[in-house]
């Protein structure tokens, strides 16, 4: 069925076809649009631009919202460019949500959702947002060949791809365009897989490159196989070299490292420049990985720098790679039970917190806030867990002072924030 665009749509079924007019970019990739006008149903539409009138094909229908994908362009906006991937259309590969978009609106459509999410989320006034210029800037290297980490599935007939949107269904590619053109010339998609569920591929910034093969633990292999399954190593070596912060890494491939090749330097850069590190101050690095930002702000410091990091790979690399900075420690730990049982305590000046997706969460910011530091840097890869653990700072008397956001997964709709809070109530002692 195609309807018109004022229909409220209630009687729709997924593969159905209605008319609309797109509104403003939402958090996850999609634009909002209604049916049956202003209060009508909420619907997030994929592969359109604001102000475009489409024709859009339900693809989900839950309760309170409906999800589509734009299947015709009847008005298109200035911003829409051809997708460089041919996998990145309805229905193909979901990995990139903004390829149909100029690079530099992609940039507005993430500081458009960055600035909703501080509003809504964060509880920040228009004009807070207006003084922090949450503007998303451009990282060094253009928008496709920056992704130095991939992960493929492997599908039923052993053949390697992405997956499509909101679901586990493989897309076979030739390769991927925003892959490192290092990561392109391996024959990774060329061939066929068998007994393996995933394969993964690094190009570092040091020039290795890495592929692994990953196989799911099988119930009757049990004993054999480690709980999240086994890996072997296809080609390069286990660890790869990085050059961040003005010194090399060795990482292991399979540990967590920023994706894009300018994300480390620009994100040391930007948490120095808003924590002002001072000779002396003593600082905790939570969720701190191989130890990226503990390294350049104990270089500056010269005191005691703590990184706590629960995976058993990056508290490894984290005491490896940082043995030759005076005054580490490197806490195995998850970072609230670190807190709660007290095995970081204060004083403490300089807090950096960089949690995975899911943010560092009420307990967490609350921990950290009554610890006092003079100064927090908030490093976020979701800027909606960001907003509301500002919210939650906001509870224990503290404000954002200053907000960087970078553009350091172009063609996606994942934006890397940081964000600088500080509090008038820090007791001096
Ligand atoms: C976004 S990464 C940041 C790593 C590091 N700051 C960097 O930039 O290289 C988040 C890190 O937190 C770790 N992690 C996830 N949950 C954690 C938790 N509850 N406690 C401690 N570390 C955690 C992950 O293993 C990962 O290394």
């Amino acid at each position: 069925m195609t309807a018109a665009v004022d229909v409220a749509g209630d009687d729709l079924v997924e593969g159905d076809r209605v008319e609309l007019v797109v509104g403003a970019p939402a958090h996850g990739g999609h634009c909002v649009a209604r049916l049956g006008g202003e209060y009508g149903r909420v619907v997030f539409v994929r592969h359109a631009l604001p102000g475009e009138r489409v024709t859009v094909e339900i693809t989900e229908l839950h309760r309170g919202y409906l999800r589509a994908d734009a299947v015709e362009v009847h008005e298109a906006s200035p911003d829409r460019v051809a997708a460089p991937c041919p996998y990145a259309h309805p229905g193909g590969c979901g990995g990139c949500d903004v390829q149909h978009v100029a690079p530099r609106a992609q940039r507005d459509w993430k500081t458009a959702v960055v600035r909703d999410l501080l509003a809504r989320l964060g509880g920040l006034s228009g004009e807070r947002i207006d003084a922090l210029d949450p503007t998303v800037r451009e990282l060094p290297g253009g928008p496709l060949g920056w992704r130095s980490r991939i992960r493929y599935a492997v599908d039923a007939a052993d053949r390697p791809g992405l997956l499509k949107h909101r679901s586990h269904e493989v897309v076979p590619i030739d390769f991927c365009r925003i892959a490192h053109p290092r990561l392109h010339e391996l024959d990774i998609t060329a061939r066929t897989w068998p007994g393996v569920d995933a394969v993964e591929a690094v190009a570092s910034t040091g020039g290795d490159v890495t592929v692994l093969a990953r196989r799911s633990a099988a119930p009757d292999e049990s004993v054999l196989a480690e709980a999240d399954g086994e890996t072997s190593l296809i080609a390069g070596s286990p660890e790869v070299r990085e050059v961040a912060a003005g010194r090399e890494w060795q990482v292991p491939a399979d540990s967590f490292w920023q994706i894009h090749p300018a994300a480390a330097d620009t994100l040391v850069t930007a948490v120095l420049d808003l924590l002002d590190p001072q000779p002396g101050e003593i600082c905790w690095d939570l969720y701190g990985g191989a130890g990226l930002f503990a390294a350049a702000v104990a270089a500056r410091t010269g005191a005691r720098t703590t990184v706590v990091e629960s995976s058993p790979v990056g508290v490894a690399a984290a005491r490896r790679n940082l043995a030759d900075v005076p005054g580490v420690e490197v806490v195995a730990a998850k970072v609230d039970a670190a807190l709660a049982r007290r095995r970081i305590t204060g004083p403490v000046d300089l807090v950096v917190l960089d949690p995975p997706r899911s943010g560092a969460g009420a307990r967490v910011v609350r921990a950290v806030a009554a610890a006092q530091p003079r100064a927090v840097v908030y490093v976020a890869c979701d800027p909606a867990a960001l907003a509301r653990d500002i919210k939650t700072f906001a509870g224990a008397g503290w404000r954002v002072e200053s907000f960087r956001a970078y553009d350091c997964f172009p063609m996606t709709q994942h934006v890397e924030c940081v964000a600088l809070l500080v509090t008038d109530d820090v007791t001096v002692t």
